[in-house]
């Protein structure tokens, strides 16, 4: 495997993504979290970083620890930190150094620049340059603008690059990062969808042996392909749990529940509507009510699990961008909603947790679910927040809203796939406003709620377009959604971009 040693850059998890993508394993560490490096690593990235190397607390990690006996690439930062360590110089650059540029010269000789043509396009994003290279430093890329953007030290496999060759716009960087993973630091690229299921259900079973574990399941990707490893390894001993807070889509608690029955898990539903809406009565601000749905939901999952008589382990569908963002350098952000807590696991419940994700990313997470034979139905729906329909009523929540909301968020959702434009958006769904507005019906006036549209195309949800879904079909949309649903007589769609908006509306 290959250790990432991030530094706080915003590509350090694209790093882990491109390595993962030649099927090689990867972890990323914090700089100042370093875990004993085993015999399984075989090379070190260190990452880049909004920092700079002059700085008086630039971030500095222990390099002898690694260096001379494993492989290592610096990436922007990571370079500067090794240019500046072994004596180089790095000063400002003239002007910021953002966007696409070329290398002139790329050194053939060298071998992480194998294959790498000369002029190839990389992506550069750095406010500091390698000004002078110490001796038994060599120059292997250079751009007009860098004239180190690659670097190599001789004697030892280690290696520098200004540029960022895990941005797609540096077209030859997955080519750039396999040469160093497979060819300098010799890994095998078996790390394969099939290969995770096959070593994780044996670990599973090693671990769990013949305790009963039990899962609360919400019909997502992450928990739905988390009970599937479990249930690989303990049959029948685990217990998913499938709670009704009443704020599912339309149908979405008997469909789902379906389909888990489908797969063979031994799955309880509970209804626990009237319990949340009692939890919410009165409550408009949005992390009240995320608070109030958390607790109402540990309250029935504590006495559902109560139930299962020597339940010992609580199964968990967290994935590996979570573990990140909780361990980060820069600690667990400020900007967190209370929804990104890893773990969540109250005092009271005394369970032990067990993560089977926690190393996979959302597109890996998807396509070990294909392996296990997930549906798709599964498999492709949209995120969908826990505290569901909740925070896209806007202000107070009542069962009414509730199902009005339903209603509309049906149609929206169902048009979609009727028009195969569901797969095209990261996320979709509908927001009832606290407003309404005047229209006319036939001879007479109204004074009804008015509803936003709201879907987006994303990569990962941390940013996010408006989708520019066709006018005819938000016409189409809107029509149906008038005449369909009473109560509603105007629709809006959202054309906000995250940032400075955000997805969801609260
Ligand atoms: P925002 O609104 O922050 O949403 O752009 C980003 C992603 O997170 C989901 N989201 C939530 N998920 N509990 C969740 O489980 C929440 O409270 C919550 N708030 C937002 C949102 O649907 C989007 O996918």
């Amino acid at each position: 495997q290959i250790l990432i040693l991030d530094f706080g850059s915003q590509y350090t998890q694209l790093i882990a993504r491109r390595v993962r993508e030649l099927n090689v394993y990867c972890e990323i560490h914090p700089y100042n979290h370093i875990p004993a490096i085993t015999p399984e690593v075989k090379g070190i990235i260190l990452s880049g970083s909004p920092c700079s190397v002059r700085d008086q607390d630039a971030p500095m990690v222990h390099l002898a620890a690694f260096r001379h006996k494993l492989p290592v690439l610096g990436v922007c930062y990571g370079a500067q930190l090794l240019a500046h360590t072994s004596g180089g110089e790095v000063q400002p650059s003239a002007h910021r150094e953002y966007g696409r540029a070329k290398l002139g010269t790329v050194d053939a000789e060298s071998p992480l620049m194998q294959g790498i043509d000369q002029h190839s396009q990389v992506w550069m994003s750095h406010g500091d340059t390698i000004t002078q290279i110490p001796d038994n430093f060599r120059i292997i890329a250079s751009t007009e603008s860098v004239r180190v953007a690659a670097f190599q030290v001789e004697g030892e496999q280690t290696y520098g690059i200004q540029f960022h060759p895990e941005v797609t716009h540096s077209l030859q960087g997955k080519h750039l990062l396999q040469n160093f993973v497979v060819d300098i630091c010799g890994c095998s690229q078996d790390w394969t969808s099939a290969s995770f299921v096959e070593s994780t259900v044996a670990g599973l079973k090693e671990k769990l042996g013949d305790d009963k574990v039990v899962m609360a399941l919400s019909g997502g990707v992450d928990s739905s392909v988390a009970a599937m490893l479990v249930h690989r390894a303990v049959g029948q001993n685990l217990f998913c749990i499938f709670v009704d807070n009443g704020l599912l889509r339309k149908d979405e608690y008997e469909n789902v529940l379906e389909s888990y029955k489908h797969l063979g898990l031994n799955i309880k539903g509970v209804d626990s509507k009237d319990q949340f809406y009692h939890a919410l009565e009165g409550l408009t601000d949005p992390e009240a009510k995320r608070k109030a749905i958390g607790k109402t939901f540990i309250d029935v999952f504590d006495q559902e699990s109560h139930l299962i008589e020597d339940v010992v382990w609580l199964g968990q569908g967290t994935i590996y961008p979570d573990v990140i963002e909780s361990v980060s350098v820069k600690g667990p952000s400020a900007t967190i909603k209370s929804h990104h807590n890893v773990g969540g696991l109250p005092d009271f419940m005394k369970l032990k947790v067990v993560e089977p994700l926690n190393t996979l990313f959302k597109d890996e997470v998807r396509a070990v679910g294909r392996t296990l034979g997930l549906p798709d139905n599964i498999l492709k729906r949209h995120p969908f927040p826990g505290p569901g329909l909740a925070i896209r009523i806007l202000g107070d929540i009542t069962a009414e809203k509730v199902q009005i909301l339903q209603e509309v968020d049906a149609l929206f959702i169902n048009g979609l796939k009727r028009e195969g434009l569901y797969d095209q958006v990261w996320q979709a769904g509908a927001i009832l406003l606290p407003v309404q507005s005047v229209g006319v019906m036939g001879d007479e006036r109204t004074y009804e709620r008015v509803v936003a549209l709201r879907a987006v195309t994303s990569v990962d949800g941390m940013t996010a377009d408006w989708a520019h879904l066709p006018y005819t079909f938000l016409a189409d949309i809107s029509n149906e959604i008038i005449n369909k649903v009473k109560g509603v007589n105007r629709v809006v769609y959202d054309i906000s971009s995250k940032p400075p908006a955000t997805i969801e509306w609260e």
